[in-house]
This record gives structure tokens, sequence and C-alpha cells, in this order.
């Protein structure tokens, strides 16, 4: 194993971002092609880029056009430093502008599904593709004359160059965007462009990111100790499966049970994931606390400050005993582990290193601030690659292919106070909504389905000979990509009608089951 974490760096792709939310995709179609990829911002000066040895660089699409007034640009050393580059949209305009070709203002759009006939059929990039086919636009210039030594590969109705080649310095570029759906061999011509082009060889899998992983975090940990907080979902139980792989007995992790998870869950974190992955897990069993805590209150927002609190003192009240106990066996507790995931790093500007933070606590005979340095084994991963690396880690199906879970739990989907026995039948009948949408093979299709308790609303019914007063629960099941925005799922009615039978059969005091037929925006996705 290497020691030092950047020796195993795999081959790496830059994908420069020129804004928009194409980089994103773009990084994420390579890592499908199982070539590693990095995004950084266009305002990167080029020695930077290049400083870090990519084997090759993609230039996004972005939303500006390069005859805007401080649109950005890019350094012509660039293009001379032998790295092979293929410019897609923007980023091709900005090749073919920067290499002396021409990019007219023609005010004519090409938006959409187009079609792009491809002029040179064993081209570099559309090799092997029909001289046909469907690509996606989106751009209001058009480059009318590539530059000097390249071969113009494809065209359009209004662009006529909409892609060039030139395989003697590998710089390549094209109109369309690839990275999306519609592109049909969108895919194919990135792939082209990764392995004919730029040399590469798909290794980058999740064997390959494990190994990667695990010399990293020794060579970060070397021999002190780790402590990681598990919350039950996915991204803590990878972060955590993954130190454990690379550590051993060396990390410790804290599980708070605060009572308001889903049927079954904790018993999965304190048995299952324990089973598969060998982990010292030290269990706090505070739901008394939370739930006391919470006695009264019925506003969202006080409940999510009250949960948050209380989470809050109860793990560090738990790292500050670890770190008490470590402490006289005279060993050094100095790193926290986080589930940290590439978006988020993107999204709050990128930035390498650990970065440290402070624990604050509240127990006696402890120092008053307590540092860590992070361990963060997931920074480079989107949220599908943490769960072919839990799979790969031998994870429950159950943890891996979890769906999202606010960390407040069941606290936010009862409206109005949280009581013991609320939470038991909102559990209930939380079950029974996740066991027929998993029976009718519907898990992959809906992003998440949240059960809703209405417990200040009571209604009339029957059941039996009896009338009854109970409360009604409302499915809210949601398609989504990001959470960002959702619809709601078209779910089939015998699987609905299943449900609602069944909660109201099983679950005494629940007489009406509703579906929320509401997108996002304008319902969010919890009620609270
Ligand atoms: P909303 O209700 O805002 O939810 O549409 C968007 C997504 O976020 C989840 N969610 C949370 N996740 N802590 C979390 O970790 C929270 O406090 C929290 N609140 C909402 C929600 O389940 C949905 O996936």
């Amino acid at each position: 194993m290497a020691s030092n974490p950047s020796e195993s760096t795999p081959d790496t792709v830059l994908v420069v971002d020129f804004g928009a939310q194409y980089a994103q995709l773009i990084a994420r179609r390579v890592r499908e092609a199982r070539v590693y990829s990095e995004i950084v911002p266009s305002t990167m000066p080029v020695a930077e880029m290049l400083a870090k040895n990519p084997k090759a660089i993609i230039l996004s699409g972005g939303p500006s056009s390069v005859y805007t007034q401080g649109a950005p640009s890019l350094d012509r050393e660039l293009f001379e430093a032998g790295v092979p580059v293929l410019g897609i949209c923007y980023g091709f305009q900005l090749m073919a502008t920067t290499l002396g070709g021409t990019v007219d203002n023609t005010g004519s759009r090409e938006y959409g599904r187009t079609r792009l006939t491809v002029a040179k059929a064993s081209s570099t990039l559309f090799e092997g593709t029909p001289s046909e086919q469907q690509v996606w636009m989106s751009h209001g210039d058009a480059c009318s004359a590539a530059p000097e030594g390249f071969t113009v590969t494809a065209s359009t109705e209004l662009v006529p160059v909409a892609a060039f080649e030139d395989d003697g310095r590998k710089l390549y570029g094209i109109q369309h965007h690839p990275e999306v759906m519609h592109s049909t061999f969108g895919q194919q011509v990135l792939e082209h462009f990764l392995y004919r082009g730029a040399g590469l060889t798909p290794s980058w899998t999740t064997a390959s990111i494990v190994d990667e992983q695990v010399a990293a975090i020794r060579a970060q940990v070397g021999g002190k100790r780790a402590i990681c907080g598990l919350s039950g979902g996915v991204d803590s139980a990878v972060a955590a499966a993954l130190v454990q792989r690379a550590i051993g007995d060396q990390l410790t992790c804290v599980y708070v049970d605060h009572g308001l998870m889903r049927k079954g869950e904790t018993e999965q974190v304190e048995k299952d994931f324990v089973a598969a992955t060998g982990v010292q897990l030290k269990v706090v069993d505070a739901a008394d606390r939370f739930i006391d805590a919470l006695a009264g209150v019925s506003d969202p927002e006080q409940k999510r400050k009250i949960i948050g609190r209380e989470f809050i003192r109860v793990f560090e009240t738990a790292q500050a005993e670890l770190v008490a106990e470590a402490g006289a066996a005279g060993e050094d507790v100095a790193f926290l582990v986080q589930g940290t995931l590439y978006p988020d790093v993107v999204e709050s500007g990128g930035g390498t290193g650990a970065a440290n933070i402070k624990s604050h606590h509240n127990v006696g005979g402890l120092p008053e601030d307590l540092e860590f340095e992070l361990v963060e084994p997931l920074r480079k991963l989107f949220k599908d690659e943490v769960r072919m690396v839990g799979q790969e880690l031998g994870l429950p199906e159950e943890i891996v292919q979890r769906q999202p879970f606010p960390g407040p739990g069941l606290g936010i989907r009862i409206v109005g106070e949280v009581t013991r026995q609320r939470l038991d039948l909102l559990r209930e009948a939380d079950a029974i909504a996740r066991e027929e949408l998993t029976a009718a093979g519907l898990d992959r299709d809906i992003w998440q389905c949240p059960v809703v308790l209405l417990a200040d609303v009571r209604s009339v019914g029957v059941q039996g000979d009896a009338r009854t007063y109970g409360h009604p629960v409302v499915l809210r099941p949601v398609s989504s990509e990001d959470a960002m925005t959702a619809d709601w799922s078209r779910l089939p009615y015998d699987v609905l009608a299943r449900i609602s039978t069944r909660i109201t059969n099983e679950v005494a005091e629940i007489n009406r089951v509703t579906l929320d037929v509401t997108s996002k925006p304008p319902g969010t996705i919890e009620w609270e």
C-alpha cells in the first residue's frame, strides 16, 4: 500500500466548469466510463490545472456567449500543453475562437433535440455511430470555420461546424451536449474521446476506489484513533465501513438512538451493520431524553431545534467519554469521520485538504475544546458511487439502498406533538407502506415515500361494527433527482389499495389513508 495519499491518485480528467449545471453531469458520465474525473472552476489559472497532472481536460458548456463582455475565457497555453482536450458547447466555441476559428453571433438559436450529420464516419469521436443522429443542443452562436489544422467532422442544419477534431494535437470539440440522455450516442462519443482520443483505459472501479481510500485513510490517521457518528443513513455507514476497513479497531462508531427512527432501522445498525463490518459500536439509547424534551411542542421549527440540540449534547457526551477512555489507555483520539459527498464539496466552492473542526462539549473534567481533524473518505464521490462502494464493502442491501430519511426522523412526520404512542402508530403505518412498495418492486422508481401522521386531526370512521374517531395518515410518494424539485409518484392503484387496507386494518387509531398529489414546488417533500 502507498504511504502517501497522493501516490494513489488515479488517472484524472479535469472538467473545467463554465457555469450552469453541466459540469457535474459531465464528471459523472466520465466516471461512468470508469475514468476518474474532478471539477475545477474556469477561473483556476491554467498552470494550476496542469499542475494536477490531468490525463485529459474537458471544457464544459455554460450560459455565456463568447461575445458577451466579461464572458469566461481560457489561456491559449491550455491547448498547447500536450494534454488532450474536449470542448463541449461553450467550451467548443471558446476553443474555436482561441485557436483562430470563427464563431458567428447569428441570432438563430438551436435548442433541444437536433439532427446531427456526421461528415467523417471514421473520425475519433464518431466512429461506429450513425451518420445521422439525435443530439441535444443549447446555443445561440454558431461556429462557421474551424481553426487551422482541424477537420470538420459533423454539422447540423444551422451550424456548418458542429464538431471538429485534430488528432495530431489531440484537440476535439463538439457543439452538442453528449452528457444528456437526449444525445443518443453521447456516452459513446465521450468514451471515444477518453479511450481513443486521450488513450485512457477504463480502470477506475469500485474496487480501485476502496484500495485508494484505504491507503489514503491509513496515511492520514497513522496509529491514532478515530470516531464516527452513524445516523443510519447511507453516507455515514459507507464512510465508517471504509475507515474500518483501513484502520480496524482504531475506529469507534457512535450511534445515538433518538427514538425517532423507523421500525427496524436501529436494529439494522446495531446488528446487521456491525456483523457486516466488524465495527466497534457504542449505542446511546437516548429515546426518553428526546421524547421528554419534545413534550408539548407542536411547532416544526422548535421541534427541529430541540432534536438538533439534544443530538449534539448526547453525541458530544459520548465522544468525550470515548476520548477519556482512550486517554486513560494512553491513546489519542484525533480524527472525526464524516460522510461528506462530492456535490457538497463542489457546491461549497471546492477546496482540498482536511479542515479542522472544534467540538464543544459540556462534560466536566475534560478540556474545553476537543480538536479533531476530519476524515472524509467520500469527498470525491457522487451518491450512486457511494452506494456502489457500500456494496463492494459488503454492507447490507437495506442500508446501501436506503432512501433519504431526515435527520430529525419521524419527529417531523408527526404534524402536532410527538409522543411515544404517536411514534408507535406512525412506525407501524410507515413499515407497512415500505413493505408494500418493496414487494411491488417500486423502491428504485420512487425517491422516497414519507408517511405522515396528522396527529391533531380526527375524523369519524367505521371499523368492524364500531364507529371510530381516529387519525388520518398521508402517503407522500415522490420522484426526484436531487430533492430540490419533485413530482408526486403515480403509484399503481392496486398498490395504494393494499397499503390503505393494511394500514387501516392493522394500525388501531388510523382510520383513513390519503394521498398527497402535490409537486415540489409548491409543496415540500416533508410535511412537518
Ligand atoms: P423538503 O421537505 O425540504 O425535503 O422538500 C427535501 C429533502 O431533504 C430531506 N430532509 C432532511 N434531511 N435532515 C436531513 O438529513 C433534515 O433535517 C431534513 N429535512 C428534510 C427530506 O427527507 C427530503 O429528502
